[in-house]
């Protein structure tokens, strides 16, 4: 909401932006800086993504996320996992080490607990309410997403989305975060996260709607704002981060605020919630 401070997010994102610069401009992939930064936001349970996240209907944390290497198109993901720190390393997991782009529920548990990534050990215990959302506004907020977009200096382009999901959600319900196509999109042109109602974003094609419009020739910021549109016109809100292959950056969204921040190498970081 305007007017409130949410300085303490904005610092943690321009450090998180400048941790990821650091990193490509060593020469790290893409995919790997998108991972690391998601991973994150995750674990310091600032976000409604990982240790942030709130239980379903049922009283429990079911997490949901996805990866996209633009090149290969090579993807991965995991839906209504419970359990597992970070969820968005288990998604890069599937990436890597199956010929599937998707597990969800008990199979992808198994599949983390297989590959031995990080498990939540006592659940009770280890879920907080995010920095960034006040308590007597926890109502209010109906969802929250963490992504990342980048672009390497060997050209490649990522996206990496996680979440704990809409509030309140029934238990089994997923979104559009780990979904490849609405959640999340990266091709040879852009890299796409979406943030938002999932619901609304999975019916308005979310993120590859704007890669195809991209290809067909819209610009960026013009494929974004049809996009953005259709998702206000079915009743829903959302926000979403591109980065292009020859290295724009935009972010918009149609919610009150959108919490982000972005840096490259010729513009210094950028962090903010509003405007
Ligand atoms: N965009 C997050 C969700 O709807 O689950």
């Amino acid at each position: 909401m305007a007017g409130r401070d949410y300085s303490v997010v904005e610092k943690h994102l321009a450090e998180l932006a400048a941790e990821g610069e650091a990193r490509l401009q060593a020469g790290t992939s893409a995919l790997d800086v998108v991972e690391f930064t998601v991973a994150e936001m995750e674990s310091c349970g600032m976000y409604v993504a990982g240790k942030g996240s709130a239980p379903n209907t049922a009283g429990y944390v079911e997490l949901d996320a996805s990866i996209m290497d633009g090149a290969s198109r090579e993807a991965g993901a995991v839906a209504a996992i419970v359990g597992v720190v970070n969820p968005i390393s288990v998604a890069r997991g599937v990436l890597r080490a199956t010929p599937h782009v998707m597990l969800a529920g008990q199979g992808a548990l198994a599949f983390a607990k297989l590959e031995g990534f990080e498990l939540v050990e006592d659940p009770d215990n280890y879920y907080v309410l995010p920095v960034g959302i006040y308590e007597h506004e926890i109502h209010e907020q109906k969802h929250g997403t963490v992504g990342a977009v980048a672009l390497d200096t060997h050209g490649g382009l990522a996206a990496a989305t996680s979440t704990g999901g809409t509030l309140g959600k029934l238990e089994g319900r997923i979104g559009d975060s780990p979904l490849i196509g609405p959640g999340t999109w990266a091709d040879d042109d852009v890299a796409i996260s979406f943030t938002g109602t999932g619901e609304h974003i999975i019916r308005s094609g979310g993120a590859i709607s704007i890669a195809h419009k991209v290809a067909a020739g819209a610009t960026v910021a013009t494929a974004i704002d049809e996009v953005l549109a259709e998702i206000e016109r079915l009743g829903g809100d959302a926000g979403v981060i591109v980065a292009t292959a020859d290295g724009r950056i935009e972010m918009a969204y149609n919610s009150d605020g959108m919490k982000r921040a972005a840096v490259s190498s010729s513009s210094p970081v950028y962090a903010t919630t509003f405007d």
